[in-house]
């Protein structure tokens, strides 16, 4: 099962399953010198499971203590790898046990199935579950501190959940003040409240909703990203892609762009305070899978959880007939709050490996006194 590492220079590595002992990263090439401590990793960690409203949300609820292995002494990282942990302590096995042969449709069970052999730990989705986004959120967390060295900023939030949408982009004091003050994690507090309500809805109705996540990065220095097949963008998609449920990815315009003429498209270049910059973004910050100092705008879609109460069809793997399934137990009737800080994980573990490759990070961060 090679390909549960990602980055070149910063390289992050995530293990553990859904009901396994733990879920953790391993992060090699960190520079030394990195003022770094649990109490990082643990406000990370909070900001998975909202606390406002947690009808929203699946019912397992973990009280995530991180534990930091390896790799940090008297405050600061050594420059040796970086383990962090978790414990699982709310597994309950059971919920799976009924459904183990009826693959639950748009979730992982079949292909895992086929690709595996049937060895692979099924237990709450397993390897698959969006719990093993704990491990992209930690290794964020060393990867957010390093970049904040450096002032580049990394901000995701909310900006659609089922057909709500918010109606203004928000500012980025705005989106560092409000996200985390409501459960679906959108700045614009009035929308938030509409979000919530119909993902209570969808529930009632045995159903779930998608939605879509933006991330604003910004102070990101021209000159970041490797062409040809380490562009930053694809690399950036790449790590997006490492979410479950993430099914599109665009930046700037993206798809708006297609529809538009070169003249509406294209960003002016001026200057500014004796700097290039461009009076619009419709790049979204990347030209040629390179930085251009401008903020860079990404957006994920997100699709509604697969697991959902209502009947579905599907298969009966051991008796290989037609079968139906209504799937019980804890699942979230929309993922994209829990999404929120893991994609801004994912996104600060690439912008990591790129600044360190791009030579804008050194190896060593300064001299012990
Ligand atoms: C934070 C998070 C929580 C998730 N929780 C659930 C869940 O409770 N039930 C479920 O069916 N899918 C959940 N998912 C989505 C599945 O893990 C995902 O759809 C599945 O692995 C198939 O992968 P794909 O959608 O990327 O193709 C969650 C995803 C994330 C990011």
């Amino acid at each position: 099962m090679a390909g549960n590492s990602t980055g070149k220079e910063f390289i992050a590595t995530s293990f553990g399953e859904s009901h396994g002992a733990k879920i953790g990263v391993v992060i090699d090439g960190c520079p030394a010198g990195l003022p770094f401590s649990e109490t990082d990793v643990q406000a990370d960690l909070d900001r998975r499971i909202p606390l406002q409203k947690l009808e929203l949300f699946s019912g397992r609820i973990e009280k995530d203590v991180a534990q930091i292995l390896s790799g940090v002494f008297e405050g600061f990282t050594t420059g040796a790898p970086i383990c962090i942990a978790v414990d699982n302590k709310e597994a309950r096995s059971q919920d799976y046990a009924d459904i183990r042969d009826l693959p639950r449709p748009a979730h992982s069970d079949y292909t895992a199935r086929v690709k595996y052999g049937g060895f692979g730990d099924p237990r709450g989705g397993g390897r698959f579950s969006g719990r093993v986004t704990v491990a992209t959120i930690m290794g964020g967390s060393v990867a957010k501190k390093l970049l904040s060295k450096f002032d580049v900023d990394v901000l995701a939030y909310t900006r659609s959940i089922g057909k709500i949408k918010m109606a203004k982009q928000p500012s980025q004091e705005g989106i560092r003040s409000q996200t985390y003050r409501s459960a679906a994690r959108c700045p614009d507090l009035a929308c938030a409240e509409k979000m919530e309500d119909s993902i209570l809805e969808a529930k009632k109705e045995g159903e779930s909703l998608g939605g879509i996540v933006e991330c604003l990065i910004t102070n990101l220095p021209a000159g970041v990203g490797e062409p040809l097949f380490d562009a930053l963008d694809a690399d950036l998609a790449k790590a997006l892609f490492s979410v479950p449920a993430v099914k599109g990815v665009e930046f700037g315009g993206g798809f708006a762009l297609a529809e538009m003429r070169g003249s509406e498209a294209n960003d002016p270049f001026q200057m500014q305070k004796g700097k290039v910059s461009t009076e619009t973004n419709f790049s979204g910050g990347i030209l040629g899978g390179i930085s251009s100092g401008m903020p860079i705008v990404i957006r994920a879609a997100i699709k509604p959880t697969p697991s959902i109460s209502k009947e579905q069809r599907t298969v009966d793997l051991a008796k290989m007939e037609n079968a139906k399934i209504k799937v019980s137990g804890r699942h979230d009737p929309c993922v994209v709050p829990k999404a929120v800080p893991a994609i801004e994980a994912a996104i600060a573990l690439t912008l990591a490996d790129h600044m360190i490759r791009a030579g804008f990070i050194p190896k060593v961060l300064g001299r012990k006194k």
